[in-house]
């Protein structure tokens, strides 16, 4: 039995058809068509499904889509400018060369927004506490957290949020 809901997903109101049961994940990525979130494990285990949710990182492949409404998700297609340019965190990853395969990216960067919003200069430590949740399989987490701290450094400079 499908019902109505309506999410507001980067600032846009969707009307989505969906059934009590369906997964946030599921509903962003095959109802909505923003595939920048991953499915990965499907269980909690690897944050390649992050999404912000009220500016917090939430796990969309253990959340319920019919739980998110009245709340804002923010996806990592709401992260760059409306001209296309990159937020700073987006571009320090490809400045610093931490992206490789690309699927845990959406749902790292998500990951760090979030930290950044809350402590905008956070240690090494703080940062690899803060993505911890967040499995990568290739590039060794270095270039990562290299990568969050220059866009902490960046967008203190330009304070951008
Ligand atoms: Fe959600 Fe792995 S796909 S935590
Ligand atoms: Fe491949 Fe992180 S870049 S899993």
């Amino acid at each position: 039995m499908k019902q109505l809901i309506e999410l507001e997903i980067n600032g846009r109101a969707y009307e989505i058809p969906i059934n009590p049961r369906d997964l946030l994940v599921d509903v962003i990525r095959k109802k909505v068509g923003l595939t920048g979130t991953k499915k990965g494990c499907g269980q909690g285990d690897c944050g390649a499904c992050t999404v912000l949710i009220d500016g917090e990182p939430v796990l969309s492949c253990i959340t319920l889509a019919i739980a998110c409404q009245g709340k804002k998700i923010t996806t990592i297609e709401g992260l760059a400018a409306a001209d296309g340019k990159l937020h700073p965190i987006q571009q320090s990853f490809v400045d610093h060369g931490a992206v490789q395969c690309g699927f845990c990216t959406p749902g790292m960067i998500l990951t760090s927004k979030a930290l950044l919003d809350k402590n905008p200069k956070p240690s090494e430590d703080e940062i690899k506490r803060g993505i911890a949740g967040n499995i990568c399989r290739c590039t060794g987490y270095k270039k990562i957290v290299e990568a969050v701290s220059a866009a902490s450094e960046t967008m203190s400079a330009e304070e951008v949020k």
